[in-house]
């Protein structure tokens, strides 16, 4: 499937965007692990969080829905999964794989996790590392990539393990295989990430404390099964804001977005670039804050984006890059390694695509540098990237050409409806199979 995007509109309206990827992972996993029913609502029923939800069946959990993002799951406790019924496929997710692995070191059965082609070529050495000293047994393809192969094992062992990169999905990975081990489980990071494992284990009243950099839990306690209510994503309403912020004329709400803190990198870096962004009814809703955000259009400058930011943009980096094709002047992004290794390598996909689109810019190992300018029409390729296809989408808005956005499929990961709410919203998108 690809996007045929025509050039120039507006965005107005008021929209909701679908709920929050990282939220709807854990809200299954820490679900499936209580005791008692908890019910989910705001659920993205988006692929990967759909695969995450499949796994558990496969393992004897009872999950009803989704259904208009309502879940209810009779959680088995944390020593009541069965041995999986076959290998677990977890489709495009790195977040699934990566969090399923803390949980099913801690298993007392073996288990094989798969994934797409994407996810089959993802570095999974970051947290064998950790699982493995902690007493795991895994066995992975060359190089630390899937398939992995968890043996079953009758205790792990609490350690305490400082994160080499700052990545909330090792850090949550970590922390789930210690409410399995023995003694305490703790790990620093070199920047903050995103806490919703953290937050949401506290929400299943299981202590977790945060002293002095230290994350860490003690094993062997219970999750008591609550409700849940996710947000929508903010990663999702990243399009929404850039696509907003260049096309002159326009004028969003987006609504109930997630606000945590861990998760703002794009509206600050955005605010910096000059752009009109006002938070509207902040409220807190299961503990993540939640508002209600207008964007207008705004002439944008680029700036040297702040290095401490990054861990809190991480997935919005994309988008970012369109509003930095659009803004005067140069903008550089360093610290950003890590989005070599997404979904795909998303500083040469979306190099690639600028150049496609006739914007100056300068891939370096670690970042980029775009100059704004004029952005042009031509068919750019997504490499089968939920967010390259996203971005590309909103930078028809002020293209002088058409854009056409290969490969979109993927989009279904992460934003099912992407195309007709923006469409609705105002971009002049039509989707052709
Ligand atoms: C996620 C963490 C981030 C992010 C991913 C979701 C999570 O990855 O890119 O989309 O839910 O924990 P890293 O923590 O590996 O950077």
């Amino acid at each position: 499937m690809k996007y045929v995007v025509a050039p120039g509109g507006q965005l107005s309206g008021s929209h909701r965007v679908p709920g929050d990827k990282s939220m709807s992972h854990r809200a299954v996993m820490l679900g499936a692990l209580a005791e008692g029913t908890t019910e989910v609502s705001g659920f993205l029923e988006g692929e990967d969080a759909l695969a995450t939800i499949h796994a558990f069946r496969q393992m004897g959990v009872s999950i009803i829905g989704p259904s208009e993002g309502r879940l209810t799951i009779t959680g088995v406790g944390l020593k009541g999964l069965s041995p999986p019924d076959g290998v677990i496929d977890l489709g495009n997710a790195g977040t699934g794989m990566r969090l399923f692995s803390g949980i099913l070191a801690g298993q007392s059965f073996d288990s094989q996790l798969v994934g797409d082609a994407s996810l089959m070529k993802r570095p999974m050495g970051r947290v064998i590392e950790p699982l493995q000293k902690m007493g795991a047994v895994i066995e992975a393809a060359a190089g630390g990539k899937p398939p992995l192969v968890i043996k079953g094992t009758s205790a792990l062992q609490g350690v305490h393990y400082d994160l080499p990169m700052a990545s909330a999905q090792v850090k949550s990975c970590v922390l789930l295989a210690g409410l399995f081990a023995q003694g305490r489980t703790s790990v620093t990071e070199p920047a903050p990430t995103r806490d919703h494992t953290e937050r949401m284990l506290r929400g299943f009243g299981y202590p977790v404390d945060h002293v002095n950099g230290v994350i860490g839990l003690d094993g062997g306690g219970q999750l008591t099964a609550t409700q849940i209510d996710i947000p929508a994503d903010v990663s999702s309403a990243a399009f929404f804001m850039v696509g907003a912020s260049i096309a002159p004329g326009s004028d969003v709400i987006l609504k109930h977005v997630g606000m945590n803190p861990t998760r703002v990198g794009v509206i600050n870096i955005l605010t910096l670039m000059g752009a009109d962004i006002t938070v509207l009814d902040p409220r807190e809703v299961g503990g993540e804050p939640v508002a209600d955000l207008r964007v207008r259009y705004a002439g944008l400058h680029g700036i040297d984006i702040p290095e401490e930011e990054v861990p809190l943009a991480i997935d919005e980096f994309p988008a970012l890059f369109i509003a930095a094709a659009c803004a005067e002047g140069t903008t550089t992004l360093r610290g950003a390694s890590e989005l070599r290794v997404k979904e795909s390598d998303r500083i040469s996909a979306m190099a690639e695509g600028l150049d496609t689109l006739g914007i100056s810019n300068q891939p370096t190992p670690d970042g980029i540098v775009i100059e704004g300018g004029r952005l042009g029409g031509g068919a750019v390729r997504t490499y089968h990237d939920h967010r390259i296809a996203m971005a590309f989408a909103m930078a028809g808005l002020r293209a002088t050409g058409t854009i056409e956005v290969l490969d979109c499929d993927h989009v279904a990961t992460s934003f099912p409806g992407f195309a007709d709410l923006a469409a609705h919203a105002g971009l002049k998108l039509a989707s052709h199979q």
